[in-house]
């Protein structure tokens, strides 16, 4: 297949260059966006290009790095409020830690979990254990107990996610090529399938049953995407491998990986600095921000997703229209009523109650962030819509302190997929959220990062390579030809 072969020389090319090309004048990239793509974005350019000509500048709106990348105090304690968990094989966030020498803490153990489908809970877990001997007893018999209800499904489930997994880590292999499209990263790993299908009907032909979907899978798709098993199978895979074991976060907050890698990679930072328009101006584009500043960058970078900004482009861009699911985030000091869950007492609450599909169930999970005592809890509550007084009134007996968080989260998924340009002009203009749609974390960030970072190299060494030509206004296919060339 041709894309095969233009991997294989485009890694060739790289191997025997090193981006060692980039000598010229000083080029400055202008990155929009300060969370887990703007950031990995400086990091890559900084690391793989040799020139200290490459000057970075990252311009976030709002007053702090990081983006979905957030933590929230509630009742003089920190808890992560977005993006909050990473897998264990997230190697770049694994490695950005061991760099910046951020300390790791394992998730919150929420073995103990229910499912409830607003009326009772259809399946429940057993309560932890105080003793350590138990401790692996109760898990054994937890898993007798998942078992019992959903059967050699779980197993099925459990190799869907394994085999998406085992694809996604072929990013991170020396011999991956440098993509141009999103579609292009996707059907090279073998996932692009997987964007074109609904995860119901994925795991329908993967052999799940029928309750296993509704329940387990419906739980899992609500806590992490706020959405049901309509979304693609890739969403879903990703989402259901954030259910795995061995699960961990940074210690003190996911976003120190953002400010860490920023400082890192020397780029200059403007906090408070909204850009409304990015104007091509034949050698470089304009920036604009709302404060009324200008900023002339060789290479933008957009690295927040596009759908409710009013950046306004010029020429204009065309990208597929694209809804982000919003997910409203409660925290919550207090405890929850049990009577409301038609139980006589707390303890009998489990630590994560996860819910199913059905119309007016107000939230998506409760879990327990931190228990203080048997009668005083820090919890987070995800729901569709926001959580009002009056609500939180009859889920909760006492409540000492509510902060809510309105999130534009991650892309309302629709299979089949379709994705915008990863570059979104055929110059110099990149956009590293296109990756979203096939799935939103903080890994996918950094590894659609890292993709856009090698991209912007790649095509700088070659376009340098024939200092008569501009290298705005270069065309993909002539680079290529140089790419042959050598
Ligand atoms: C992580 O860092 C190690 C050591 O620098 C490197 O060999 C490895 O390739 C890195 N992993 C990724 C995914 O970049
Ligand atoms: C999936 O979407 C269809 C059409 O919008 C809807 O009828 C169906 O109920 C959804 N399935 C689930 C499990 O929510
Ligand atoms: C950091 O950036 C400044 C200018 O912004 C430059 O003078 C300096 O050489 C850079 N340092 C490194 C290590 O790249
Ligand atoms: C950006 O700002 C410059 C300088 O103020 C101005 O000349 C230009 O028209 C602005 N561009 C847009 C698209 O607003
Ligand atoms: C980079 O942008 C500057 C404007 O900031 C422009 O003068 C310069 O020509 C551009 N460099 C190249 C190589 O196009
Ligand atoms: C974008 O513009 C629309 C219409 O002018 C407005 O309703 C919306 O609030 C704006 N969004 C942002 C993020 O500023
Ligand atoms: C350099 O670019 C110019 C303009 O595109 C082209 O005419 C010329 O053939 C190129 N030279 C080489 C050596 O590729």
């Amino acid at each position: 297949m041709g894309m095969e072969k233009w991997g294989l020389l485009f890694s060739l090319f790289l191997s025997l260059t090193s981006f060692s090309l980039i000598t010229a004048s000083g080029h400055r990239v202008c990155i929009i966006g300060s969370g887990i793509g703007g950031s990995s974005a400086a990091h890559f350019l900084k690391s793989y290009s040799l020139s200290p000509s490459l000057e970075i500048s990252v311009f976030e709106r709002r007053e702090k790095v990081g983006g979905r990348m957030a933590t929230v105090e509630l009742a003089g304690d920190t808890f992560e409020a977005g993006a909050s968990i990473l897998h264990p094989k997230n190697y770049h966030a694994l490695n950005f830690t061991e760099l910046l020498g951020l300390g790791r803490r394992g998730d919150n153990d929420d073995s103990w979990f229910g499912v409830w489908d607003g009326k009772g809970f259809v399946f429940k877990t057993m309560p932890p254990c105080q003793w350590v001997v138990l401790k692996k007893l109760a898990s054994f018999f937890n898993s007798l107990l998942m078992f019992g209800r959903y059967g050699f499904s779980l197993l099925r489930m459990q190799s869907f996610t394994l085999s998406a997994v085992a694809n996604f880590l072929k990013y991170y292999e020396d011999s991956r090529p440098i993509f141009e499209s999103v579609e292009e990263m996707l059907k090279w790993a073998g996932l692009y399938g997987l964007t074109t299908q609904p995860l119901q009907v994925e795991l329908e032909q993967a052999g799940l049953s029928d309750r296993l979907i509704s329940e387990l899978v419906t739980v899992i798709m609500r806590i992490n995407y706020g959405q049901d098993v309509n979304i693609s199978g890739m969403a879903g895979a990703v989402s259901l491998a954030g259910s795995d074991s061995g699960l961990w976060a940074v210690e003190g907050g996911n976003w120190q990986m953002a400010a860490g890698l920023i400082d890192r990679s020397n780029a200059s930072l403007f906090l408070q600095e909204e850009i409304m328009s990015i104007s091509n101006l034949g050698d470089y584009y304009e920036l604009n921000s709302t404060k009324g500043n200008s900023y002339h960058c060789n290479i933008t970078v957009v690295a927040t997703p596009l759908d409710e900004l009013n950046i306004s482009f010029s020429p204009p861009i065309s990208i597929p229209k694209r809804k982000l699911q919003h997910t409203h985030a409660t925290f919550v000091r207090g405890v929850l009523n049990p009577g409301y869950f038609g139980l006589k007492s707390i303890s009998e609450i489990p630590n994560l109650v996860g819910t199913v599909e059905v119309p007016d169930l107000p939230f998506s999970s409760i879990s327990v962030l931190k228990e203080y005592s048997n009668e005083d809890k820090a919890y987070k509550v995800f729901s569709r819509v926001p959580m009002n007084d009056d609500l939180l009134d009859l889920i909760f007996s006492v409540r000492k302190e509510v902060v809510r968080i309105n999130w534009a989260a991650y892309p309302h998924y629709e299979a089949p997929e379709i994705f915008a340009p990863i570059i979104l002009d055929q110059l110099h203009l990149y956009y590293i959220n296109s990756f979203e749609n096939a799935a939103s974390t903080m890994e996918t960030s950094a590894v659609a990062a890292e993709n856009v970072a090698r991209l912007i190299l790649s095509r700088l060494s070659s376009s340098l390579i024939n200092e008569s030509k501009g290298y705005v206004g270069t065309s993909i296919s002539q680079e290529r030809m140089h790419v042959d060339d050598l």
